[in-house]
């Protein structure tokens, strides 16, 4: 579809969905200006009967309206809890795709073609009816000639090029939003579309989901806690993915999962756990864990364990994330407020001008309410967006990755407590964030780096000899460019008082002259008023004054 076909498909749902009200909502300072101004204002759709549904209930129907780039879109907005209103966060939660399958043919088509063998070649069976089918990829079962049961994913023929041309168009939409409101500004919605080209991008790479479903994979190779499906590299492409086929319960199936004798406390924690040890232990999580990408492999439904599929997305804070996770937590727990506003001033992540006093007050105004509730219903991830908010409001700049692992929280916490209402979560990350501490602080981690820069030292070890006496020598001729540009500002001081010594010589015998002069022509003249006298002495006077 051309661009101008879209973009005035778009203008007519904005138009149907009368989400032009928006623009009535918008301060007056900021008026839609120009053609576009002119065209919501006259348009004859606007004629249209009012709608009593909410906008926030309209904004989700017309997402919806414009096709799968934008209902991702809407999903991914949905989760910014720490900028979207509730209502409007709440109704794009509810956004579904329900994109119908492509052609089982051309599906079996575009795995021939990335793999450059016939099916038959590399499948003893390939199933045609898809056992899902999403706005980005399809996925058939099969097996491979050896019986080993896998699953293909296949990236949506065309689906590069649609993506490409609604981000250019979310990125227009973007940009004139925040042109035109102070709301889409504080949204950061240009930021956000950036985030979601980069998701969605990536999403559309399947040798980078396969080599971060390896990685997991071998981060928990021989864990009680979480199994990652093995990849078949030598049948995966960009926009093929060969893996192994996992049967799990899906984790949405509270009752199924019970019914077996799943026990459920001890999966809830186990979530917590598995997310903790990839945040604090390998520094690489799985950022995209909403529930229909997680299955529980109840064969000991006594040890459950936990299965991730879909590792498009994934994240990694740097040791800066890190503590300021940690640590912040912690305080938070403990809830010692002070602590939480000594940390950002101390380190930095707020400017050091802040008011410690009113940066204080807003924390324990918003993190007192959240422990009035029972311990089993403290959010974290409500924590961190609460304290995302505040910074953000105190001038810190908050980092994608840590926005990421919120979001993830988020969600962990939202399928422990689906699956065990009662999980207290403190209890199962606390050793986590102490054990991460510990081991920052210890002269054995201290010792431990070393060793973990062993390498470099060691190879660094020959030349130190070198660089000391290099160093040496380059402190000599440091120290003896320092006297002698000592030596030079003092002589270049020295000019610049003679030159002001002779300039101000110069003034005084221009003004003496003219002075003089003056005085000459006073005696002279009989007119005492004539003007090149007048102008003698106000220059003399200036010069002298000067
Ligand atoms: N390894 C697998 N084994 C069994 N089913 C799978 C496997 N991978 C994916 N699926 C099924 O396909 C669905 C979509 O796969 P997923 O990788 O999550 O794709 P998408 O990126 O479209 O969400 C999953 O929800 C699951 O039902
Ligand atoms: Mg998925």
């Amino acid at each position: 579809m051309s661009g101008v076909r879209r973009l005035s498909r778009i203008f007519i749902t904005t138009m149907r969905y009368r989400l032009d009200e928006v623009l009535e909502t918008m301060d007056d300072a900021h008026p839609v200006p120009g053609f576009l101004g002119g065209v919501l204002r006259y348009s004859p759709l606007r004629l249209l009967p009012r709608s009593k549904t909410s906008l926030a209930r309209r904004l989700r129907l017309a997402i919806e309206s414009l096709g799968p780039v934008f209902i991702k879109f809407g999903q991914i907005l949905s989760t910014r809890r720490d900028l979207l209103p509730l209502d409007y966060a709440q109704e794009l939660a509810k956004l579904q795709d329900d994109v119908p399958p492509f052609a089982s043919a051309q599906a079996m088509q575009l795995v021939e073609e990335s793999l450059g063998q016939k099916l038959q070649e590399v499948f003893a069976r390939f199933d045609e009816t898809p056992l899902a089918s999403a706005s980005v990829a399809q996925v058939h079962s099969a097996s491979l000639l050896d019986g080993t049961e896998v699953v293909v994913k296949i990236i949506r023929p065309e689906i590069e090029t649609v993506i490409q041309q609604d981000l250019k168009l979310l990125h227009s939409l973007a940009r004139s939003a925040e042109k035109l409101s102070l709301d889409a500004r504080r949204l950061h919605l240009i930021q956000v579309v950036e985030d979601y080209e980069f998701t969605i991008m990536n999403e559309l790479n399947l040798k980078l989901e396969g080599a971060n479903t390896s990685k997991l994979r071998r981060n928990f190779a021989g864990s009680e806690l979480l199994y990652v499906p093995r990849v078949y590299w030598e049948h995966t492409r960009e926009k093929v993915l060969v893996m192994e086929r996992i049967y799990g319960t899906p984790v949405r199936e509270v009752e199924i999962l019970r019914s077996h004798g799943t026990d459920m406390k001890l999966l809830a924690e186990r979530g917590v756990e598995t997310f903790f040890t990839q945040v604090f232990n390998d520094n690489f999580f799985h950022a995209d864990m909403h529930p229909g990408n997680i299955f529980i492999d109840i064969t000991r439904p006594e040890n459950p364990r936990y299965i991730a599929i879909d590792c498009a997305i994934m994240g990694s804070l740097t040791e800066e994330d890190q503590r300021y996770l940690a640590h912040n937590l912690l305080a938070f727990f403990n809830q010692d407020y002070k602590e939480v506003v000594r940390l950002h001033l101390e380190s930095g992540w707020v400017p050091t001008d802040t008011n410690a006093v009113a940066f204080e007050t807003v924390i324990r105004e918003v993190c007192e309410p959240i422990f009035e509730k029972p311990l089993s219903e403290i959010s974290f991830g409500y924590f961190l967006v609460t304290l995302f908010q505040t910074a953000r409001a105190f001038n810190m700049e908050v980092q994608p990755q840590l926005v990421l692992l919120q979001k993830t929280l988020l969600n962990i916490e939202g399928v422990g407590r689906e699956l065990y209402p009662d999980l207290n979560l403190w209890e199962t990350a606390k050793p986590f964030m102490e054990r991460w501490m510990a081991d920052r602080l210890s002269p054995v981690a201290a010792l431990q780096r070393m060793a973990d820069h062993a390498p470099e030292i060691l190879e660094a070890l020959p030349r130190v000899p070198d660089l000391l006496i290099n160093t040496d020598r380059e402190l000599r001729l440091l120290r003896s460019a320092l006297k002698s540009q000592k030596i030079a500002l003092n002589e270049l001081e020295k000019t610049l008082q003679s030159r002001q010594k002779n300039s101000r010589r110069i003034r005084l015998f221009g003004a003496l002259l003219l002075l003089g002069g003056a005085g000459t022509m006073y005696g002279q003249t009989s007119t005492h008023n004539d003007p090149y006298l007048i102008a003698a002495i106000v220059a003399g006077i200036f010069l002298i004054t000067r």
